[in-house]
């Protein structure tokens, strides 16, 4: 990755009180454990790919940097991301700053967020000036969605595999404008061309927008958004661009995607805090894109308007570009993806086989394009085929299991998706094979 264009945060508390933060105790993921030839399930998966646990630039473990408690084992990255202490250290700088001369902050905040957008262009492959903070994935889509400004008789398209929630900002925008929304179904193991194939035939017929998840939360798959957005300019469709999950995940996420919008968090593979997302822009678009909430900076133009949002708590989005650039200085962004990926490709294998050892069923999913970061396996007989089911195996799994992951249904079919980030290692997926599939396995047989 290129270098980062601001300076490095140092985690040096400067406030009036003079106070010192000092890093908190806290209950580290074990990090340090070898594979030690006893393991069952790390004996029938292959261990030559067995990645060994990712160290900091300095040698130490990178899990260190968390400060995830031992009891669950976090293998749900995707959803909800996890802060690096670090990072949590500088929030709470900026809060004390905050609480030292509130006006003061306040009258800088702009400025502020200005640079940090400065700071995270390169990150994110798109110029400072074409795109604004939002507080997440779903409102940077609400206001994406209501600057295509429907009118009655509108048809707007989504896939079946839209995130649900960006889904139900569809329908209330279209529903309000007298406007309608069309979901355009798409298999599961849909190719790239194919996909191309239905949805240029649905552009062809000029609906007032697209929406479209870069990586789709329920079934982890990407869609071909850079030619999507190739063929939605051909026939002069806005474009809007989920890539919820990219931030992080992809090396320069937003370079060279011709989409209308197109937005990221950076609480998920990016590591910064929950209530910090960007909205990138095309720039006649962007003339009637307005933050969701409207504030001084309404007649300013975009993106400057998006770093007026009334009295809010902008210490998200600043703590969360000293993650980025944090971890790029510890760890190295490249690292962290080859580490990542290495890792899922030998856990889903481990999780996979357990499974399909336990369960006497097939698993493993063909997606036809896997979204980076995330893998999905079937889920044995019933367990999480419904919304609600997927929900309630999900809270099953943390509170018995004591594990955090993400289970999703599609196509009245369960589905546990799998996740990794540079904190985790091969023995929490290992654990998880050995202790929790039997008992999911259970689960689905009591039904
Ligand atoms: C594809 C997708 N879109 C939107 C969202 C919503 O993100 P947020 O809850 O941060 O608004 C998510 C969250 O997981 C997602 O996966």
């Amino acid at each position: 990755m290129g270098a980062m264009a601001t300076k490095q945060p140092d985690n040096s508390v400067d406030v009036d009180n003079g106070e010192q933060l000092a890093e908190p105790e806290h209950e580290h993921t074990v990090v340090d454990e070898q594979h030690d030839g006893d393991d069952d399930v790390a004996d029938q998966a292959d261990a030559t790919n067995r990645p060994e646990p990712l160290l900091t630039r300095d040698g130490s473990p990178a899990a260190a940097l968390w400060s995830l408690n031992s009891r669950w084992r976090h293998i749900n990255h995707g959803s909800f991301g996890a802060v690096p202490v670090f990072a949590q250290l500088r929030r709470l700088a900026y809060l004390q700053e905050t609480e030292s001369a509130p006006q003061r902050w306040f009258m800088a905040a702009p400025e502020r967020l200005a640079q940090a957008r400065e700071g995270l262009a390169d990150f994110l492959g798109v110029d400072a000036d074409r795109f604004g903070f939002v507080p997440n994935a779903s409102a940077g889509m609400t206001a994406a969605i209501r600057a295509l400004m429907l009118n009655v008789g509108d048809e707007l398209l989504i896939t079946d595999h839209a995130y649900g929630a960006v889904a139900f900002s569809a329908r209330r925008e279209a529903r309000q404008r007298g406007a309608k929304v069309r979901t355009v179904p798409i298999e599961l193991d849909a190719t790239p061309e194919h996909i191309l194939t239905v949805l240029g035939k649905a552009l062809a017929k000029k609906p007032a927008g697209l929406i479209i998840d870069a990586s789709t939360s329920s079934t982890a798959r990407e869609f071909p958004v850079v030619a999507l957005a190739e063929l939605a300019t051909k026939h002069g469709v806005p474009l809007l661009v989920d890539a919820a999950h990219a931030p992080g995940i992809q090396h320069r996420p937003a370079e060279g995607i011709a989409a209308s919008a197109w937005v990221g968090n950076l609480h998920k593979f990016a590591c910064g805090f929950r209530g910090s997302a960007v909205l990138v822009a095309e720039k006649k678009f962007a003339k009637n894109l307005y933050p969701i909430i409207d504030s001084w900076g309404m007649d300013e133009p975009f993106p400057g308007r998006f770093d007026h949002q009334g009295t809010f708590d902008y210490t998200p989005y600043l703590a969360s570009v000293d993650a980025i650039t944090g971890l790029e200085d510890r760890i190295g962004w490249d690292s962290i993806r080859g580490y990542i990926e290495s890792l899922l490709d030998y856990s889903t294998d481990v999780v996979a086989d357990a499974l399909d050892a336990a369960s006497g069923e097939e698993s493993r999913v063909d997606v036809a394009a896997p979204a980076p970061g995330m893998t999905l396996l079937r889920l044995p007989g019933t367990l999480g085929a419904s919304h609600d089911d997927a929900q309630a195996v999900r809270q099953r799994i943390t509170d018995e299991l004591g594990f955090e992951t993400q289970v999703t249904s599609f196509r009245d079919t369960g589905y546990l998706r799998l996740s990794a980030h540079a904190y985790n290692t091969a023995d929490d997926y290992e654990r998880f094979a050995e202790d929790a599939v039997p008992t999911l396995v259970e689960w689905s047989r009591e039904r």
